[in-house]
C-alpha cells in the first residue's frame, strides 16, 4: 500500500481530528489498490500485538461489539510496535484507511496484528488487522483493518525524531519533515 503524504483518500484526516468511514461497498479509504476479497486468507503468521475476548459489556443489545471498542483495541495494538520503534513514548495522531468488514460478536476471540509499514522524521504508519475466531464455529475472519499514525514524543509531548531503524524491513515514507 502506498503511503504518500498529501495523497489521501476522500475522507481526509486532519490533525487532532479522526474521521472514520464505515464503508461496506467501496475501496478502502486512502488505499488506491483494488479491493481484495475479504477473509480470503489466513491470519498473519506473526506474533499478535494484542489478544482479548469480546465481552457483553462491550456490546449493544444485539450482541454486536461496539466499533469504538474495536478501535480502542487497535489503538492499543498499534502502540506496541510504535513504542518499540520509537524507543519510548508515542501518541496517536491519525487513523487512516479504516475499514470495518464484519461485526464482532460477544464471545469471539479477538486478535490484533500490527506492524510498522512506514516512518517519517517523527511519525510511524502502523498497519493493523483485527481477526476473530468465532466462538460459534471456530472460523477465523478478518473483521477490521486500518493504518494508524503515531508520533514519537518526548516527556513534554513534543514530537521527537525517531531513532535509527533496527529492522531492515522498515521503509521510509517521507524524511523531508
Ligand atoms: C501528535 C502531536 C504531538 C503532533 O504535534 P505537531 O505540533 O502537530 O507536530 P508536527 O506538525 O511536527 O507533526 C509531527 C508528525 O506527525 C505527522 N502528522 C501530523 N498530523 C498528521 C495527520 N493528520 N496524519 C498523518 N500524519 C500526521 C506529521 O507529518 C509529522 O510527521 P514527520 O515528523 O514524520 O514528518 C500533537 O498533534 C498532539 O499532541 N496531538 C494529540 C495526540 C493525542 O493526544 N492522541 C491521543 C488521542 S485521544
Amino acid at each position: 500500500m502506498a503511503l504518500e503524504p498529501g495523497k489521501r483518500g476522500p475522507a481526509v484526516i486532519t490533525k487532532r481530528e479522526v474521521t472514520i468511514v464505515i464503508n461496506r461497498g467501496g475501496p478502502v479509504v486512502g488505499d488506491s489498490q483494488e479491493e481484495a476479497p475479504v477473509n480470503s486468507k489466513s491470519p498473519p503468521n506473526e506474533e499478535p500485538a494484542l489478544r482479548t475476548l469480546a465481552m457483553p459489556a462491550d456490546a449493544n443489545w444485539f450482541g454486536d461489539i461496539f466499533g469504538g471498542w474495536v478501535l480502542a483495541q487497535m489503538d492499543l495494538a498499534g502502540g506496541v510496535p510504535a513504542i518499540r520503534r520509537a524507543g519510548g513514548r508515542v501518541v496517536t495522531v491519525a487513523v487512516q484507511a479504516m475499514r470495518f468488514h464484519q461485526p464482532i460478536a460477544v464471545g469471539d476471540l479477538v486478535t490484533c496484528f500490527a506492524k510498522v509499514v512506514g516512518t517519517g522524521r517523527t511519525s510511524m504508519h502502523i498497519r493493523i488487522e483485527t481477526w476473530v475466531m468465532r466462538h460459534r464455529n471456530g472460523e477465523e475472519v478478518m473483521v477490521t483493518e486500518g493504518t494508524f499514525v503515531y508520533v514519537a514524543v518526548d516527556d513534554k509531548g513534543v514530537p521527537r525524531p525517531l531513532p535509527p531503524a533496527q529492522s531492515p524491513t522498515q521503509s521510509p515514507i517521507d524524511s523531508s519533515g
